[in-house]
């Protein structure tokens, strides 16, 4: 077939004789418990400047209902003013403690359902902002006082693909574990093909920390679009700061994809659950979205499954290694 281009098109597909599940080489040996924690306390040493998701940018939009969330022990209150841009901060009503997740927006202002105080986004007695950034998809809350650690100006938030045409998938979730059991668990490439059969075929991980310095987890895995069809990438995963953990898909169809975990603890700290688990797909290949939208919920699923397991474990000081 001849592409826009005038060059011989050729199908992203492949057909993919994969061995039974049971027959695939088995991982365990490479994926190292003293790699992957490595891994993980180095992400946990990076800087997040107090940055936390809070939502999908969609969830905040609608003008006359304000959005609200406990984040890390803190409840948080964000609506859109006037003008569509955000303002944040504490969920309980200065005056005397009325939720104001509850409460409403009307011309930009938050208005208390019990007893009519107006907000406008600027500080007041009892009631200070926080800091609050829309990144386009993701919203996110500066709470300086729960993170305890260096404030930035903005999140660090990974570089996506132009939004042209692409698709967001977002999908959020909560669980019963803290942060770093959900970064840990994308820090476990090596599980793809075994715990995920349905979406993924071959993972191989051909970089890890150790050999190639920039502290990725590059992998050859192939996707699987229907039947023995499969969609082969190549993919590096990173942890540009404690909560987030990213996969680039970087050669392949498809290559510019990107889907992000954030992990936002709704408890303070130390109480451990429950944490919220946020994924953003963005598939820059229109085959791989349909892909990403079905697989999601399952893969995600799984996923927090395994985050939980692991705190589960950990708390009850059983964790193996
Ligand atoms: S509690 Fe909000 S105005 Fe009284
Ligand atoms: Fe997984």
């Amino acid at each position: 077939m001849s592409g826009r281009h005038g060059r011989t098109w050729t199908s992203p597909l492949r057909v993919r004789r994969a061995p039974a599940w049971e027959r695939q080489a088995p991982t365990w040996r490479e994926a190292r418990p003293a790699l992957i924690a490595g891994a993980l306390e180095r992400a946990a040493a990076r800087p997040s400047g107090n940055w936390y998701v809070v939502g999908a940018s969609r969830e905040v939009g609608a003008r006359e209902r304000p959005y609200g969330r406990t984040v890390a022990g803190t409840e948080v209150v964000v609506w859109r003013a006037g003008d569509g841009s955000l303002r944040a901060g504490p969920g309980v009503c200065p005056h005397l403690g009325a939720p104001l997740r509850d409460s409403r927006v009307v011309c930009g202002t938050l208005l208390c359902h019990w007893h009519g105080l107006a907000l406008d986004g600027g500080p007041r007695a009892g009631w200070e902002p926080y800091p609050v950034h829309d990144d386009g998809v993701l919203v996110w809350v500066r709470l300086d006082a729960a993170g305890g650690g260096p404030a930035l100006e903005r999140p660090v938030v990974p570089v996506r693909p132009g939004a042209g045409g692409a698709v967001d998938a977002v999908f959020t979730a909560v669980g019963r574990c803290e942060p770093e059991d959900v970064v840990a668990n994308r820090l476990d490439p090596w599980h793809g093909s075994w715990f995920h059969p349905y979406a993924f075929v071959g993972l191989k991980v051909v970089g890890t920390p150790d050999d190639d310095g920039d502290d990725g987890f590059a992998v050859e895995v192939s996707f699987k679009v229907a039947g023995r069809l499969v969609v082969p990438v190549r993919a590096v995963f990173t942890a540009p700061e404690p909560r987030t953990v990213v996969m680039h898909i970087t050669d392949g169809e498809g290559a510019g994809s990107v889907v992000e975990t954030h992990a936002t603890p709704l408890t303070a700290r130390g109480a451990a659950e429950p944490v919220s688990y946020t994924h953003l797909a963005r598939a820059a290949a229109p085959v791989l979205r349909p892909l990403m939208r079905r697989t999601a919920g399952r893969l995600w699923r799984d996923d927090l499954a395994y985050a939980e397991r692991r705190w589960s474990l950990r708390s009850s000081g059983r964790f193996p290694g």
